[in-house]
């Protein structure tokens, strides 16, 4: 499906709207080389309509893009908005916390035009994201279980809610359109058990379906065997190409919420484009990743990050079943 740029220029309308961005405000539109300008014009264009301040910020791509610039820093703090398309999350310092802690929304936005019209958020998805993230409050387990052999317990309480809704409305908060599901990181050296990625299972950063089953045993916090074939031997192989022992500790966990994600959409979108979060978000899924957790707070701060939603599991949280064999079913939340 191919959107024209007055759809796009809409979809941006009604997120920009959903964000709150008032005429008197400042957005900063902080971009890099290569983003997709087809999303860049059509937010300026709906930022104008809405007779908001912009302006553009584009670091010097280098080792430190913004860490060490206040000049950067302090335009991005003093802007009431910030709209992401670089990826201020992705540099490896605080700048994402500092921005987020005078009080910047960020709404970090890298999909291709069709994705992002398909995925307009609604209100309705930032509800169900919160009932989910009420669950999670105070939780002490999550439980993770799959009829391919997945049986995953981790404890709860140490670290914070990682909740995406796929707009940012709320003064510091930090958003990703498209979006739509609710996480948290296990206690360290909790997670326990096994997992089991079956066949249409996604790795990311691979952005890549598997093919056939991995076993993942873990214990105290690490994923300690990887076992199957090809793709086993894939995974293994690249984890172990960070030598770093942190590589292999459970990361966040979590499960999709957005009714209007795709989990076929890998298949057909162009993956040089997109960071693939019709997989990240899609309802139903169980999302399991590995590596740091400097995002929450913690020390760890390894480069080897996978996410892998999961189809087909059931996650229940303090024995409250939130998704039965990849469906939703938590109370509060629309039966998907
Ligand atoms: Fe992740």
């Amino acid at each position: 499906m191919a959107v024209s740029q007055s759809e796009l220029t809409q979809a941006w309308r009604t997120v920009l709207d959903l964000s709150k961005v008032r005429p008197d405000e400042t957005v900063c539109l902080l971009i890099r080389p290569n983003i997709q300008l087809r999303n860049l014009e059509a937010a300026e264009h709906a930022l104008r309509d809405i007779g908001a301040f912009s302006f553009k910020l584009e670091p010097v791509m280098d080792k430190r893009p913004l860490r060490d610039n206040a000049v950067a820093m302090a335009a991005l703090k003093s802007s009431q908005m910030v709209i992401d398309f670089m990826g201020l999350h992705i540099l490896r310092g605080n700048e994402q916390d500092e921005v987020a802690k005078a009080g910047t929304r960020v709404l970090y936005t890298v999909e291709p035009p069709d994705a992002l019209v398909r995925l307009i958020p609604t209100a309705d998805d930032k509800r169900r994201v919160r009932n989910a993230e009420a669950v999670l409050r105070g939780a002490r387990q999550m439980h993770i279980v799959s009829k391919a052999g997945t049986d995953l317990t981790v404890d709860l309480g140490e670290y914070p809610i990682l909740s995406e809704w796929g707009y940012s409305d709320e003064p510091g908060h930090w958003d990703h359109w498209p979006a739509g599901f609710v996480a948290t990181w296990p206690n360290e050296r909790s997670a326990r058990g096994k997992v089991v990625l079956s066949p249409g299972d996604i790795i990311f950063p691979f952005k890549a379906y598997v093919r056939e089953t991995i076993t993942l045993r873990i214990e105290a916090g690490y994923v300690r065997n990887i076992d199957g074939g090809f793709d086993a031997e894939v995974l293994r192989e690249y984890m172990g190409e960070y030598r770093d022992p942190e590589a292999y500790a459970v990361s966040h966990l979590g499960w999709g919420l957005n009714p209007r994600a795709r989990w076929s959409a890998l298949a057909t979108l162009d993956k040089a484009q997109t960071n693939g979060n019709d997989g990240r978000a899609f309802a139903g899924n169980f999302l399991f990743s590995t590596g740091p957790n400097t995002d929450a707070g913690g020390t760890r701060d390894t480069r080897c990050h996978f996410d892998i939603p999961m189809r087909h599991c059931s996650v229940s949280v303090d024995g409250k079943q939130m998704t039965v064999e990849g469906k939703v079913v938590a109370e509060g939340q629309t039966p998907l």
